[in-house]
């Protein structure tokens, strides 16, 4: 039926589509059909939550359900790739999480797939898809305060002390802050200077004894068109970005002082982390407490960070339901429609190409792309040398018409600083 719900699978069970689930849930055009994942205590968690969904042991049981439209990937970083490659050589259309995969042979790889096999492939979940990001990129399009002049996105997090498994601390299987992080600043950086960067000078940090995989990295890149653009993450938990914004405060996934008891345990080998991981995936406290509780809708610097973009007649910056533009005739907060924080773009993006036939935007090859920056900064951290890109792509004209961002008002801020 052209307007049924499709059909979606998930593979995978984690913190990552924890995070997915309630979107899953709430958008009428999915049907959540399945999940497939390693760990029994996952599956039964998702077997009660979801009676009526099947259950599979592993992606190789799942993509063979004929009944299966597509699949979204978020296993560990280093099954994204054959996970994906798998899935699209049985018709499934895929998303597939952030980093798209482990070097550029992979993507390269996945996306032939992709296309040999009839199927969509969507570099997904990264926080490019959010309405202030694209809010952002329509604003430099539309030429309302002139050209762009520079971009700057940068993120202090508790990203390091989150409870990790294995194979998120091993950089050789896709550990670590570069690999995971880097889609999501450079994903919106690129999609608001157009898509195309030209170079990159970056530098990854590792200083946390207890954990064996960077934790910090900055990128200093140019566009084609010489506009230059800088991204900045640290995740150690000490200082964070949140603390900025007069809406904000100190707190993360945890208090100051929580944070200070995971870095103790840490230090004392006592800290008990696959328990911790657990109680965040479905079904767990830390679930319950973080991605099913209602929360103040309201941005805050989180994993992207605060993006500050500078244009030749003025800048823009992430409000707590939009952006506040600086212009010459005095500062305005554009609200923008969704809820800043939404996550159904992407789930809409799968349904429109493959039930609507529209075209995909985040796709593969544009998950490359970024990809390749993110490579390339782990690349110029041995070499100490700038990188030149080969595989930027732009983000089509038509992306902006498609998902126009609607602002539902315009208010103006008077002079003191701008607050909630
Ligand atoms: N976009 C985001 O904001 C975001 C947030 C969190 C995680 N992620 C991504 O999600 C992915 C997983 O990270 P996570 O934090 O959810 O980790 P996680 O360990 O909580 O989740 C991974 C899940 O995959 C399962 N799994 C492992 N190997 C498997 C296999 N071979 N077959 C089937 N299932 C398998 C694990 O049992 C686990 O339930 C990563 O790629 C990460 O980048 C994205």
């Amino acid at each position: 039926m052209a307007d049924a719900p499709l059909r979606l699978g998930v593979i995978g069970i984690g913190v990552g589509a924890a995070e997915m689930l309630p979107p899953m849930e709430n958008a009428d055009f999915i049907d959540l059909f399945a999940g497939a994942d390693i760990n029994p205590d996952v599956r039964n968690r998702f077997a009660e939550r979801y009676p009526n969904a099947r259950v599979y042991a592993s992606a190789e049981e799942m993509v063979k359900d004929p009944d299966i439209e597509a699949v979204w990937i978020s296993t560990p970083n280093m099954y994204h790739a054959p996970m994906t490659i798998l899935a699209a050589q049985h018709g499934k259309h895929v998303v597939v999480e952030k980093p798209m995969a482990l070097n550029l042979k992979q993507a390269e790889e996945m996306v032939e797939t992709a296309e040999k096999n009839g199927v969509h492939l969507i570099a997904g979940h990264t926080q490019s898809f959010m309405p202030h990001m694209r809010l952002m990129r329509q604003i430099v399009k539309s030429g309302r305060i002139g050209k762009l002049g520079a971009v700057n996105a940068i993120a202090y997090t508790d990203w390091m002390i989150r409870p990790r498994t294995w194979e998120e601390l091993d950089p050789e299987q896709g550990g670590g802050m570069v690999f995971r992080q880097t889609p999501h600043q450079i994903d919106s950086i690129r999609s608001i200077g157009g898509g195309k960067l030209r170079n990159v000078r970056g530098m990854a940090g590792q200083w946390m004894p207890e954990r064996p995989i960077p934790g910090y990295y900055s990128a200093f890149m140019e566009f084609e068109s010489g506009v230059p653009a800088v991204a900045i993450h640290n995740g150690y938990g000490y200082f964070v970005a949140s603390e900025l914004v007069p809406w904000g405060d100190a707190n993360t996934r945890y208090t100051p002082t929580e944070r200070n008891e995971i870095k103790r345990q840490m230090r004392e080998g006592t800290r008990k982390e696959t328990e911790e991981k657990l109680s965040l995936r479905i079904g767990g406290e830390g679930e319950q407490a973080i991605f099913r509780t209602a929360h103040d809708e309201a941005w805050k610097p989180n994993d992207l960070g605060i993006v500050i973009v500078s244009c030749e007649r003025g800048e823009m910056r992430q409000s707590p339901r939009g952006l506040f533009l600086y212009e010459d005739d005095g500062v305005k907060e554009l609200m923008v429609k969704s809820n800043p924080l939404g996550r159904d773009d992407e789930l809409r993006e799968l349904y429109n190409a493959v039930r609507l036939g529209r075209p995909v935007y985040h796709s593969g090859a544009w998950g490359m792309a970024t990809l390749e920056v993110g490579l390339a900064i782990n690349e110029s951290t041995k070499t100490h040398k700038q990188i030149e890109l080969t595989h930027q792509v732009e983000m089509p004209d038509a992306y902006d018409v498609e998902y126009a961002v609607e602002v539902v008002e315009e208010r103006v801020v008077d002079d003191t600083m701008p607050v909630a």
